[in-house]
């Protein structure tokens, strides 16, 4: 017998479906527990499914910047040791076994990585993977953040486990217990010992490692120190990398941090910079840029200026590449800051990105320094070279 198919049944053929499944999964018939895995059909197709996403949707992003950058390796592995191993292990880390029983359990990388591009790396990691537990990144605007995780990513498959420690721990690594990693307290608790947790990135004096991975917080005025924690405690000013170690360490800790580190001695650090760069920069901070209704730097990152109003930050000697970094992420609307952030938004959004390279070279040559606002040309200041 032939059945004739019209529209009307083959509606109510569709209408018995959906109940059935309603019916289905209201009866609790199906089992969702974790413990069994997925069939391979289903993870077979879940994983099809999820590399083909990344695969298109990384075609929208950006060329990758020169990704072999000791910098950005640091900094990416100073935040996967507390933000990525306990899912994802580490070299000389196993993975943690109770990880292993999500469904699906995050990849183990102590021993290997899939082939992934640059591009799709940055996909994962800045959105992460919906139904699988892998988080996307914190700020996901903090581009060159993810780019640091990608250039970590893209180094570990070739890592041994020591050079991971001490990318991963700085100074701290010595005193780290092996496989502490792989412990899942590095999400949210704060270490016994308060300043465990900080100088693992910037060390224990705030001058930091690596080159430029870090900001020098050594000698930094308090009051801005404790500004800027709050701020990235309370999420307004933004970085995957730091609003995790300012939210575990809670506000009291905080205060004891920022009078730390702003005890600590400011060594200047070793740079060198082209001279008619540096007389540039020297040009907007003291005169700023009328044009562009931009005022002279130095009215509030001088000496004097910093004497009157303490939770203003000092500029010199700090990493030139973190001061333009940070000017960067003005013009692109992503920094963010404490309660006074906003003349910097619109200062950050008036200077153009060779501006800001000239009078990022001044400051971290020394300018603006004590000594009533005085200017270093030419050669840098010898300072500590970076451990
Ligand atoms: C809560 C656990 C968890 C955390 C924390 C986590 N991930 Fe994941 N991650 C996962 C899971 C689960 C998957 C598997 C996704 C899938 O099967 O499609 C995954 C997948 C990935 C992949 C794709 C790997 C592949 O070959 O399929 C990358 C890359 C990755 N994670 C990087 C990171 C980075 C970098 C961090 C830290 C910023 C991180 N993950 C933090 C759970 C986690
Ligand atoms: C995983 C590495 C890492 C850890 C751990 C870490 N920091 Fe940071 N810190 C950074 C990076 C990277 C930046 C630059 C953030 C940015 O670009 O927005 C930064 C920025 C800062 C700043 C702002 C500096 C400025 O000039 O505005 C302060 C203050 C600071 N960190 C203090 C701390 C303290 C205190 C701790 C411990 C509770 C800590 N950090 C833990 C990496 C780290
Ligand atoms: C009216 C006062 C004022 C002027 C003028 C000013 N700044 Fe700022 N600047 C601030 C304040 C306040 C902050 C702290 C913002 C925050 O994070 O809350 C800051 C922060 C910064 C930072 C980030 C420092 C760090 O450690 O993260 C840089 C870089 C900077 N200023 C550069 C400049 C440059 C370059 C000029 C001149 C073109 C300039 N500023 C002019 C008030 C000023």
């Amino acid at each position: 017998m032939l059945i004739r198919v019209t529209w009307r049944r083959a509606g109510l053929a569709l209408g018995a479906l959906l109940l059935g499944g309603v019916l289905f999964a209201w009866s609790g018939l199906f089992n969702i527990a974790a413990s069994g895995g997925h069939w391979a059909v289903t993870e077979w197709a879940l994983h099809w499914v999820m590399r083909n996403s990344v695969r298109t949707r990384a075609l929208l992003v950006e060329a990758p910047p020169p990704l072999d950058s000791p910098a950005l390796r640091a900094r990416g592995a100073g935040h996967y040791a507390s933000g990525c191993a306990p899912c994802h292990g580490a070299p000389g880390e196993p993975q943690n076994p109770i990880v292993q029983r999500s469904t699906p359990s995050p990849p183990d990388f102590s021993d290997s990585l899939d082939e992934w591009s640059s591009r799709q790396l940055f996909r994962i990691v800045q959105h992460g993977v919906r139904y699988t537990g892998m988080p996307g990144w914190i700020e996901p605007a903090r581009r060159d953040e993810v780019w640091a995780m990608v250039a970590l990513l893209e180094a570990l498959p070739d890592m041994g486990p020591e050079e991971y420690r001490r990318l991963a721990y700085g100074e701290e690594a010595p005193r780290r217990a092996r496989g502490a990693a792989a412990g899942m307290d590095g999400l949210s608790t704060p270490p016994p010992d308060l300043l465990a947790d900080c100088a693992r990135c910037h060390n224990r004096d705030g001058r930091g490692r690596d080159g430029a991975a870090f900001p020098v917080i050594a000698g930094q005025n308090e009051a801005y120190l404790l500004q800027a924690l709050r701020a990235f405690a309370g999420g307004s000013r933004h970085s995957g990398i730091m609003q995790p170690p300012a939210t575990r360490a809670g506000d009291a800790a905080l205060q004891a941090l920022a009078a730390h580190y702003a005890a600590q001695p400011r060594a200047p650090v070793r740079q060198t910079f082209d001279p008619a760069l540096l007389a540039a920069g020297e040009n907007i901070a003291r005169q700023g840029l009328p044009e562009s209704q931009v005022p002279a730097c130095l009215s509030c990152h001088g000496g004097a200026a910093l004497r009157r109003n303490p939770s203003w930050p000092r500029l010199e000697g700090q990493h030139a590449a973190y001061l333009e970094g940070q000017l960067a992420l003005w013009r692109d609307g992503v920094r963010g800051g404490g309660p006074f952030a906003n003349v910097m938004q619109t200062i950050g959004e008036r200077l153009t990105p060779d501006q800001a390279r000239a009078v990022s070279a001044w400051f971290a040559a020394g300018g603006g320094g004590e000594g009533g606002d005085r200017a270093s040309h030419g050669e840098a200041r010898e300072g500590l070279a970076p451990p």
